[in-house]
């Protein structure tokens, strides 16, 4: 395909997998589009391991990683959680009163302490810590660097330059995008609202050309909502480069989702991916689950501010809930493709329908347009 993403990284197709997953991100590449590492918040040495797992079996094909990053280095002010200060008493009853109710037995003693060191430690990154894993990541051949936390700080666009290295970053407003373009950026991600995971609240259908005409001739990438091939052709004919998809791979055989998560996501339809601050106290958009719904209840606290709630459903919850696997309670971010899910298959196989799908779309336009 000829498109300026195609051409910016010797790709054949403009598919962009974001993922967790290191498996899913070798997989896409083979096939031609480009995987990219969500490194969220991994130690430098996990970043070592899961790189060099990734050059051992990608076959030099392209990929890239995609980080939290503050934009300046100083700045990790909406990033800090202090342990001392204790949780609100009325939350953590909350939850815990929740939990006990349907039975999810409690923390042994002997572990909750460690699980929740290792929690704060997670969450309380420094951009210290930031750096250090992407000079990490530096020591290997990656592609390009994108950000999720809004544009790079100027001295990391001009290191990736030097080195060969494209950098992009996600964008919810046109305003977002505009400032990514100041920053270095060589091109933009919108995101649309549908996606899983931290989302905006413009519909892709409007956001993707609003965004593509503010930053233009810089190419764009659509995000959200793109799960089958109509939707990469809608993505083309809205003046996108290409797709930046994050869900469709969580239905994969090489996915890291468990098989009870993978399960009920075959099971929900579109309106089961609800926008809710409850997992991480900003709008992440995630799997329908027991805990989500009680915060609508009547009666039910607000949720904290991020990262505290973040913190709160990881310690009282998250944890207690995976251990057991209490379904009712298990959820995971995915966007509203979530609807079109409905069974496993493999990364090759959900690439070539895409591409399939998207040449019959062509053609149907051929024949409308004719
Ligand atoms: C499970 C999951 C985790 C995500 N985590 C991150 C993340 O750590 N960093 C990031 O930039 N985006 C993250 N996203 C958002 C994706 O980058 C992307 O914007 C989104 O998945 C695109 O929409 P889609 O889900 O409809 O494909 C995540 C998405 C999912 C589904």
């Amino acid at each position: 395909m000829k498109s300026k993403m195609c051409e910016m990284f010797g790709i054949d197709v403009p598919i962009f997998a974001f993922s967790h997953c290191r498996d899913v991100v070798v997989e896409v590449s083979k096939a031609g589009g480009m995987g990219v590492l969500g490194m969220a918040r991994m130690s430098p040495e996990r970043v070592e391991a899961e790189l060099n797992w990734i050059d051992e079996h990608i076959d030099g094909k392209p990929y890239g990683i995609d980080v939290l990053m503050p934009s300046r280095f100083d700045d990790s002010s909406d990033m800090k959680f202090d342990p001392e200060q204790l949780l609100p008493k009325e939350h953590v009853d909350f939850v815990r009163n929740m939990l006990d109710e349907a039975g999810v037995p409690p923390l042994p003693e002997a572990e909750a302490a460690e699980i929740k060191r290792e929690i704060v430690k997670g969450i309380n990154f420094t951009p210290q810590e930031s750096l250090a894993m992407i000079e990490t990541a530096l020591k290997h051949p990656i592609k390009l660097i994108v950000n999720a936390l809004g544009s790079q700080p100027v001295e990391l666009v001009e290191r990736a330059h030097a080195q060969g290295i494209k950098v992009g970053a996600l964008a919810g407003k046109p305003k977002h995008a505009l400032r990514h373009r100041q920053a270095g950026c060589d091109f933009v991600v919108a995101v649309g609202t549908e996606a899983g995971g931290h989302t905006g609240d413009v519909s892709s259908m409007v956001l993707w050309p609003s965004i593509v005409d503010a930053v233009a001739p810089m190419p764009v990438l659509g995000a959200g909502g793109v799960g089958r091939g109509r939707q990469l052709a809608a993505a083309l004919v809205l003046g996108c480069e290409g797709v930046w998809a994050g869900s469709l791979w969580l239905k994969t055989a090489q996915s890291e989702v468990t098989p009870e998560i993978k399960q009920k996501m075959f099971e929900a339809d579109a309106s089961d991916a609800i926008l809710t601050t409850s997992v991480t106290g900003k709008p992440c958009r995630t799997l329908r689950n027991r805990f989500s719904e009680a915060y609508d209840e009547p009666g039910a606290p607000a949720t904290l501010p991020a990262p505290t709630q973040n913190y709160l459903w990881w310690q009282e919850g998250r944890t207690r809930v995976e251990r057991v696997r209490a379904k009712e309670f298990l959820t995971y971010p995915v966007g509203q493709v979530v609807g079109d899910m409905h069974e496993e298959i493999s990364v090759k196989e959900v690439v070539y329908e895409l591409l399939n799908e998207m040449l019959d779309a062509k053609e149907r336009l051929n024949d409308i347009l004719d």
